[in-house]
């Protein structure tokens, strides 16, 4: 295939998350979550709070002209009735000193992490109507503080991933396990949708010229066997297209998170949506082995990374298209990456996944740009061993990083390496 050109004004980011790099987040409801389940606890994380400047620095060898981070609800907001200005001035200083440097600031409101007060005052969390102003509220504060610097706002990190991960299968507080009732579910997506309109109108509101999305995960699907094929639209409504539907209206891009490809079998004993068996590893262990063979569950069989996902760069084309074709709305990849702790893969994986959605750009795409999880290495949501970052928590860059600083300087990259 030769050269691929991206346009002029792409962006080339890298995307972190407040909790998975700042460290010490103590008011977070994941802080005791994460002694009560056993997981290595995130203490230090990647030293962010402290460390902006170096990574900066990172960013500008990487030669990126945008970065994604976000607040940490918890620190922008210790207490129902309690707003720390001085928290809101360091991250209004950082968005600051990323415009000073040419860099554009992505800035996301919740990443995963939720006030350890807010579960307390609302321990039916997003099943509770009552967390949507709490949550606009804060929205609020941050756009306040922020907007001289920011225009690009993200209202959430993967939320139907999120709802799925607190509310239906346990893993984040408030750790309910309502995956047998997807009713409830559908609940919770609702109120965060409704809630994302409502932010949106009100960070428009409040900065006319901003903009508004979300980052969404999606997994390109296919059927596992034949006659499949029913399941696995009902998968893509439930995980990815109910909440785009309930939001159209609402948004200024579609950020996409793509990281692989799910086999999708419908099994007359699945509860879940569409009778659907999806095969993500986590869902794999979730039910255990056996079981998941014996509800006709199907892994990809590509080399695994050590996450257990497959790689699939075909996929990221593929779901850019389909979205782009039928909602119509800019795309911005906000995150993809490898977990790599030997670092042999990392270049490959980056000039394949690129050679996928340039190869879909040049049939029409609207691809604004591209963000790399993840800038340096951090807390992966219970362990610290998966290795995502361009940068080690050393700040020393890893394997294929030098090949991405030279595709974001040029805009250019060679498809066949
Ligand atoms: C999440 C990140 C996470 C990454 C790798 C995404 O789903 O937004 O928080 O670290 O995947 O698992």
């Amino acid at each position: 295939m030769g050269i691929i050109t991206f346009p002029r004004g792409f962006l080339w980011g890298a995307s972190t998350s407040a909790y998975q790099t700042e460290g010490h987040n103590a008011g977070s409801a994941f802080w005791d979550w994460e002694r009560r389940k056993g997981w290595e606890p995130s203490g230090a994380a990647a030293g962010s709070w402290e460390r902006f400047e170096e990574d900066l620095e990172c960013v500008k060898a990487l030669h990126l002209n945008a970065y994604r981070f976000s607040m940490e609800w918890s620190r922008v907001q210790p207490g129902p009735d309690r707003f720390d200005e001085g928290v809101l001035a360091r991250y209004a200083f950082w968005a600051r000193r990323l415009k000073e440097e040419g860099v554009r600031p992505f800035v996301c409101l919740h990443h995963f992490s939720e006030p350890a007060w807010l579960l307390e005052r609302h321990p039916e969390g997003w099943l509770d109507e009552g967390v949507a102003p709490r949550y606009l509220r804060f929205a609020e504060r941050a756009a306040g503080a922020l907007r001289e610097h920011v225009r690009d706002w993200v209202t959430f990190n993967e939320p139907v991933v999120f709802i799925v991960g607190a509310y239906g299968m346990g893993q984040f507080p408030p750790g309910r396990r309502l995956l047998l009732r997807p009713k409830l579910l559908e609940r919770a997506v609702r109120i965060m949708a409704r809630t994302h309109n409502e932010a949106y109108r009100l960070l428009r509101r409040l900065q006319p010229e901003g903009r508004v999305g979300y980052a969404h995960h999606v997994s390109a699907l296919d059927p596992a066997r034949p006659g499949d094929e029913d399941a696995v639209m009902a998968w893509d409504s439930f995980m990815h297209r109910g909440f785009i539907e309930a939001t159209k209206a609402h948004m200024d891009f579609l950020g996409v998170n793509y990281y692989t490809r799910i086999f999708v079998h419908r099994s007359f004993l699945s509860p879940l949506p569409g009778r659907a068996v999806p095969g993500y590893a986590e869902f794999e262990r979730g039910v255990g082995g056996p079981l998941f063979k014996l509800l006709g569950g199907r892994r990809g069989d590509g080399e695994p990374t050590d996450m257990g996902w497959e790689v699939h760069p075909e996929g990221l084309g593929r779901v850019v298209g389909a979205l782009w074709r039928d909602f119509g709305l800019p795309i911005l990849v906000l995150e993809n990456g490898i977990a790599d702790a030997a670092g042999s893969r990392r270049e490959g994986f980056i000039r394949d996944h690129l050679g996928s959605l340039g190869g879909v750009m040049a049939q029409g795409a609207e691809v604004q740009g591209y963000f790399h999880w993840s800038l340096v290495d951090n807390y992966e949501w219970g362990s610290y061993r998966p290795r995502f970052g361009l940068y080690s928590m050393a700040r020393r860059p890893a394997p294929g990083s030098a090949f991405y600083a030279e595709v974001a300087r040029t805009g250019e990259m060679n498809v066949d390496g």
